[in-house]
């Protein structure tokens, strides 16, 4: 069985993130989109908000289940017995740094090997800080998120104007 990894913040999943869910699903047996919990950042959705977006989304692809962890990327494979993890590149601006990652991870772990794909063209240019900052400016994100995460935004947006 082929079990596979596409990790990320998801903060909040994109259009450009579920284009990926739905091609790297049907390369492996079983799909984990797992979602880091790190506390370093500091998120517009918490990972239970996050986790339940990405549920929403892709409750229609059978071999995909979602999934938080923390720590090492290469532990968590381990702990899910994957041995692919799957990135998503856009331009040349994300290689240098994914490259990194992976070879990083394949010190770590030579049992675990790094796929990219490389975007769909009309997503190429998307990014989930891209998408909040034009959602918190009160833009329509409707164009880069699924209509379950564009409502989420909007209450999210209107908790956070309501506070100031
Ligand atoms: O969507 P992102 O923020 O680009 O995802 C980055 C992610 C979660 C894939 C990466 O930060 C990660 O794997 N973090 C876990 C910690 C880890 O294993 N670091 C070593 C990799 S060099």
């Amino acid at each position: 069985m082929k079990i596979g990894i596409y990790p990320g913040s998801f903060d909040p999943v994109t259009k450009g993130h579920l284009d990926i869910i739905e091609r790297s699903a049907k390369m492996v047996d079983k799909l984990f989109v797992a979602v880091l919990n790190n506390n370093a950042k500091s998120p517009l959705f918490s990972v239970d908000e996050r986790v339940n977006m990405l549920c929403e989304v892709t409750k229609d692809i059978p071999n995909v289940q979602i999934d938080a962890f923390s720590g090492l990327l290469v532990d968590y494979a381990k702990r899910r017995n994957a041995t692919i993890i799957i990135r998503g590149l856009r331009a040349v601006t994300d290689f240098e740094y994914e490259l990194q990652m992976s070879q990083t991870n394949r010190i770590m772990d030579e049992n675990v090997d790094t796929i990219f794909l490389t975007t769909s063209l009309q997503y190429a240019y998307l990014c989930s800080s891209t998408v909040k900052e034009v959602a918190l400016c009160g833009g329509e994100v409707g164009k880069f998120v699924p209509e379950y995460v564009v409502e989420k935004i909007k209450e999210k947006v209107s908790l956070l104007n309501a506070g100031e």
